[in-house]
């Protein structure tokens, strides 16, 4: 039986738009309770350690007052298992953070920092969080999730999406297809997976046809999206794709 496919919601970039003027104008909470009513299956904020969009309290209050299950994204800190733990999202995502990146630029190199990913897991997994690690799509990364403990991994599509950019049919098949055999791989060993960075609805739809990837996180293109169309309605749209695709229907 086909699984369904989730869209969680990433509304980091409706605080990138308020915190350029300071001030609460858009909140971000305001964006998740909208997508919320619009099909969003969950929320993701990415707190970065140098504030630059999410801010301590907007975790809060997305916890707080959002009914939809919060995955927090963060890098693997002391800093923010502590507030992790007091915020109590329903997942964490754990991601590699360079304070010069202008977004997550690569996976999490699991393989190599085992023995400190692997009580970071252990720790979240101990406060009832389910614990995600967003690594490349390569076997050795995703063997190593595996043997941290962690139950979900979400695959960089990143790469991906660079071909998808620029537009060469031979780069985005071997990309597509690497994203794909890692699902299959992860699967295979037990875990859940979940996949996102530079989806937009242009390349959506041959990841979210990969039958083993249960959760696509979309942040950047609907909230650009919404200055055409409404966060609501891009989030609508980019719903039906991701089904459509799922089902085989348009794609
Ligand atoms: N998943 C993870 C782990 C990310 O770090 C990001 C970017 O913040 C996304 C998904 C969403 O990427 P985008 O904003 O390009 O849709």
């Amino acid at each position: 039986m086909t699984k369904p496919i989730r869209l969680g919601v990433n509304i980091d970039h409706v605080a990138t738009i308020r915190n350029a003027r300071g001030g609460v104008h858009p909140d971000p909470v305001r964006a998740a309770e909208l997508a919320a009513t619009c099909g969003a299956d969950g929320v993701t904020a990415h707190l970065r350690e140098d504030r630059r969009h999410i801010r301590d309290d907007d975790m809060r209050r997305l916890k707080d007052e959002i009914g939809l299950p919060l995955n927090f994204e963060m890098a693997a800190t002391a800093e923010m298992l502590k507030l992790a733990t007091e915020i109590a999202p329903h997942a964490c995502c754990i991601v590699p953070e360079n304070r010069n990146e202008r977004t997550t630029e690569g996976g999490l190199d699991v393989a190599g920092q085992h023995n400190f990913i692997a009580p970071f897991v252990r720790e979240l997994t101990d406060a009832g969080i389910r614990a995600s690690l967003f690594v490349d799509p390569e076997r050795e990364q995703i063997e190593a999730a595996k043997s941290a403990g962690s139950p979900v991994i979400e695959i960089h599509t990143g790469a991906y999406y660079e071909a998808t950019f620029a537009t060469d049919p031979a780069r985005i098949k071997h990309e597509l297809e690497k994203v794909r055999a890692a699902a299959s791989i992860a699967d295979g060993l037990g875990l859940e997976v979940h996949a996102g960075h530079g989806l937009t609805f242009m390349n959506v739809q041959p990841v979210a046809a990969i039958p083993e990837i249960v959760e696509l996180n979309i942040g950047h293109f609907l909230v650009g999206e919404a200055v055409f169309m409404g966060l609501g309605e891009a989030i609508k749209e980019m719903k039906r794709l991701m089904q459509d695709a799922r089902t085989g229907g348009h794609y």
